[in-house]
């Protein structure tokens, strides 16, 4: 183990000399920490919250600003299970006053709605609580803690990670240079990661999927249409049903990946969404204003490995999945969950070699949710080359589904989240 590694200290120099190390270029603080993390997001400042929990310093950074992934409109259950860490962790309990535990879901087809009772069928829930407020809760325990993030970086680079002595350095939002010098760097920076690229290209495989559709989602300042999410399959597309508070509420529609929500007007979009929900039990949409709108482009991504040397991947930056079965925040935090416990080990007494068990624990769960994921999207979307024969089959699938009590039992287990392996 490293002098570095031994360290819970974070230990900053002011203005040090220019670094002879990697290239000569002059920054304005050197900071040694045993964890650095590329990407603070939920991922990235859960970690940073339960390492700080067990002694361990972090530096976290992050392309975005606060304010942006604060606004950045994502998907919104959470497991009851990473929800109750939230609150059980410290980091906040308004997760119990603004959240709606919801114990089970709707799917809705050939104009009837069939309710999947979680509760009934294995005994769990699900919360409704924004990943914009999981972020917002983190970043503020982060404060509280006085754990160290730098929001709006730029020109950020890692190097070193198959050494012992790995290097983060970047620019911080008021232009001075920084370098953390980490045992570990986990990048948790999202679908769009850097990090994964520093995997030598001959060494990593990345599996992946497109989809022939997007979701355009939006949010109205309108009454709740129903108190649980819809899923809704139609023969003119899927539609999603879900909520915010009791005045605001997030809904979605299947869509064309190149749409422009600019030609979308108020008018056209509710039009849209009740043609979908529309059916024999009269079910209708409470309309209101449309205040934010956008496209939201899928797929299906794992790149493994999710280890290199001494970088760590986890989240989006080494998986995405599909939306339709909002599993990826929840896979995020199983991944953290695991790295939190196995970067403790490997800074203890056992060293590097406690990082080979995060891998394996963490890709059991992400298939397994790759799979869900993909099933929920196949069978609820209408693909644009699909016949009245595909539409009707979709049909007959959902109706498995719903009309037996296994085909309930494996949707509400799936939906709920999986015990952690290991
Ligand atoms: C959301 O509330 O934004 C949401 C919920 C469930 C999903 C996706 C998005 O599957």
């Amino acid at each position: 183990m490293s002098e570095i590694a031994s360290s819970t200290e974070n230990l900053e120099t002011e203005n040090p000399q220019a670094d002879l190390a990697s290239g000569g270029a002059t920054v304005d603080t050197v900071t040694e920490v045993p964890v650095a993390i590329v990407g603070a997001g939920p991922a990235g400042l859960m970690l940073a919250h339960r390492l700080h929990r067990a002694g361990i310093d972090t530096v976290a950074i992050d392309l975005r600003t606060r304010e942006e992934i604060s606004t950045t409109q994502r998907a919104g259950i959470i497991e009851s299970d990473a929800a109750m860490d939230l609150v059980e962790l410290g980091v906040s309990d308004r997760i119990l006053r603004d959240g709606y535990e919801h114990e089970g879901v709707d799917l809705r087809f050939a104009g009837e709605s069939h309710r999947i009772d979680f509760k009934d069928l294995v005994d769990a829930s699900v919360w409704l609580y924004p990943q914009t407020d999981v972020f917002i809760d983190l970043a503020d325990a982060r404060d509280r803690d006085g754990g160290k993030v730098y929001y709006g970086i730029t020109d950020p680079e890692v190097r070193d990670i198959e050494s012992s002595a790995p290097t983060v350095r970047f620019t911080a939002d008021d232009g001075t240079r920084h370098e953390i010098r980490a045992r570990y760097v986990v990048g948790s920076d999202g679908s769009r990661s850097m990090c994964r690229h520093l995997i030598p290209e001959g060494e990593r495989k990345q599996y992946f999927r497109e989809y022939p559709f997007a979701w355009f989602g939006f949010l109205t300042e309108a009454p709740m249409s129903a108190p649980e999410l819809v899923y809704a399959h139609s023969e003119h597309g899927f539609a999603l049903i879900s909520q915010r508070t009791e005045s605001l509420q997030r809904m979605y529609f299947q869509c064309d990946p190149t749409e422009n929500v600019d030609a979308w007007s108020d008018e056209r979009i509710w039009e849209t969404m009740q043609a979908r929900v529309a059916g024999a039990d009269g079910f209708t949409l409470k309309e209101g204003p449309v205040t934010e709108k956008s496209v939201l482009i899928f797929r299906s991504f794992v790149q493994q490995p999710m280890r290199w040397g001494n970088l760590v991947l986890a989240g989006d930056a080494a998986h995405t999945v599909p939306p339709t079965g909002a599993r990826g925040l929840n896979l995020a935090l199983h991944d953290v969950k695991i790295l939190a416990e196995v970067l403790e080990r490997a800074l203890g007494s056992e060293g590097e070699a406690a990082l080979a068990d995060y891998e394996p624990r963490a890709l059991n769960r992400v298939w397994r949710a790759q799979n869900f994921s993909y099933w929920m999207t196949q069978m609820l979307h209408t693909p644009p080359s699909a016949s009245p024969f595909d539409i009707k089959r979709q049909e007959g699938e959902l109706d498995n589904v719903v009309s037996t009590r296994a085909g309930r039992t494996y949707l509400a287990e799936q939906y709920t989240g999986w015990p952690s392996h290991g």
